[in-house]
């Protein structure tokens, strides 16, 4: 019996991996230059942090999470995302007493959600996200959006628009989210079981319900923009004005509400527009959520950050036929004839190895015209030929694969004399 790969989860093979390692250099290196540093936290976490952080009532926590039970019967799950685990370490760590505020943190690394797979949603996901905890300054979360957008950018996707909410403090959610009760009460029943119970307890979840999308009372509820209060008009105009500045384009849209509950102000997703990507099109999402910390333990702490797919990354790097890389080329290949020659190879690779030169030989006992292609396919530099001639007077033969120029140097020198012609010394 053939064993098969979990359903949602993919193996990403060579030839793909070296496009992660493409674009995680350089997500590192965009927060290298906001200053934000990487945090690794475990991949699970203790159940009732994510019922408590992410919010009991919404579709992670109530049908999408890998819960299991250890051996010692404590309830763990696989973490659905990254926000709540970093600041259950801001707590545990006693971040707020670091010097430098706000905390400027990044991460990447696998996310499990049980959802129905389909293009664009895995069970095991891998997010790149940051987190910033410390400031309320509308700068950060300019700084926030900008950092998101900029690794798109960067990569040269196109057709990437910024969409940006307000869900206000608060006193403004709890005035919005009277309206929105009141609003829905009178249909509910039309409603799906879910959306019945949020009613009452959350009513905003029913606006991203997946089944009731389409009920025209959803299109027609209560903008939040219209029960902002005086503060958060201000803070939201701060955000956007900085936004300007900055000259990042983005669209104001009242109804994008998230699907996580603890954000509230700023609230924001990158989406790819133009046609090929399938259903889904948010790239990243994120915002802030300034009660998180203390609901999670820790001391009143405002936060802003965002997290996003780098499996939805590179779809829409592939549906704009962005190529990030060619296969890396190998530098030098070792083409040995007869058993003696094969003898001495291993050493002489380590040497190359050792001096740099990305190397490799044949290990299946090819002729030699099926070892010069080998070292073709894969692009090698310069070919170190080894037969009885040279062998016998200790010797190995330079080939220049681009210009045919050829070259005797003894076994000792061939790994350093490699290394100085690959650098056209
Ligand atoms: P989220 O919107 O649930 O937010 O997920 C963020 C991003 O993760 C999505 O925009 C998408 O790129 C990716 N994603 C989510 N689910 C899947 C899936 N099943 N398959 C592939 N990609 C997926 C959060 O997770 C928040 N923690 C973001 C945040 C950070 N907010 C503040 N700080």
């Amino acid at each position: 019996m053939a064993f098969q790969i979990p359903r949602g989860t993919q193996d990403i093979l060579p030839g793909e991996a070296e496009k992660w390692q493409i674009i995680e250099a350089k997500a590192r290196d965009i927060c290298r230059r906001y200053n934000y540093k990487e945090i690794r936290t475990p991949i699970f976490e203790q159940t009732e942090l994510f019922a408590r952080g992410v919010g009991d009532t919404t579709d992670i926590v109530q049908k999408e999470m890998y819960e299991f039970k250890d051996r010692g019967g404590r309830s763990l799950t696989l973490r659905p995302e990254g926000t709540a685990p970093v600041v259950r370490s801001y707590v545990a760590e006693k971040m707020h007493g670091w010097v430098e505020q706000p905390v400027k943190l990044y991460y990447t690394g696998p996310m499990f959600r049980y959802e129905r797979p389909q293009s664009g949603r895995m069970r095991q996901f891998v997010q790149f996200g940051v987190e910033a905890l410390g400031s309320a300054d509308p700068a950060v979360d300019a700084e926030v959006m900008a950092l998101a957008m900029d690794i798109y950018k960067e990569l040269g996707l196109k057709q990437v628009r910024l969409v940006v909410n307000s869900l206000g403090d608060t006193a403004s959610r709890n005035a919005h989210r009277e309206a929105l009760t009141a609003h829905f009460a009178t249909r509910i029943e039309e409603f799906c079981e879910d959306c019945q119970t949020r009613l009452h307890k959350n009513p905003l979840r029913i606006l991203d319900c997946k089944k009731d999308r389409d009920h025209e009372l959803i299109s027609t509820a209560p903008s939040i923009l219209d029960y902002l209060n005086d503060e958060s008009i201000a803070y939201f105009d701060d955000v956007k004005r900085y936004l300007d500045d900055m000259g990042l384009d983005y669209t104001v849209d009242s109804s994008l509400v998230r699907g996580l509950d603890y954000y509230n102000n700023t609230a924001f997703e990158i989406m790819l527009d133009g046609e090929g990507f399938g259903a889904i099109t948010t790239l990243a999402g994120g915002g802030r959520y300034n009660g998180l910390v203390e609901d999670i333990g820790g001391p009143e702490t405002p936060g802003i950050g965002f997290a996003m797919s780098f499996e939805r990354l590179l779809m829409a790097l592939e549906v704009q036929g962005i190529q990030l890389t060619d296969e890396a080329p190998l530098d030098a290949y070792i083409t040995a004839i007869g058993d003696e020659a094969k003898a001495v190879v291993p050493k002489l690779l380590h040497g190359l190895r050792a001096a740099g030169v990305a190397a490799d030989t044949d290990y299946t006992g090819k002729k030699m015209k099926a070892q010069m292609k080998a070292a073709n396919r894969q692009g090698a530099k310069v070919v170190l030929l080894i037969g009885d001639e040279e062998l016998k007077d200790n010797q190995v033969t330079l080939k220049d694969m681009e210009t045919g120029d050829q070259q005797l140097v003894r076994l000792e020198e061939a790994p350093a004399k490699t290394s100085a012609w690959l650098k056209g010394e």
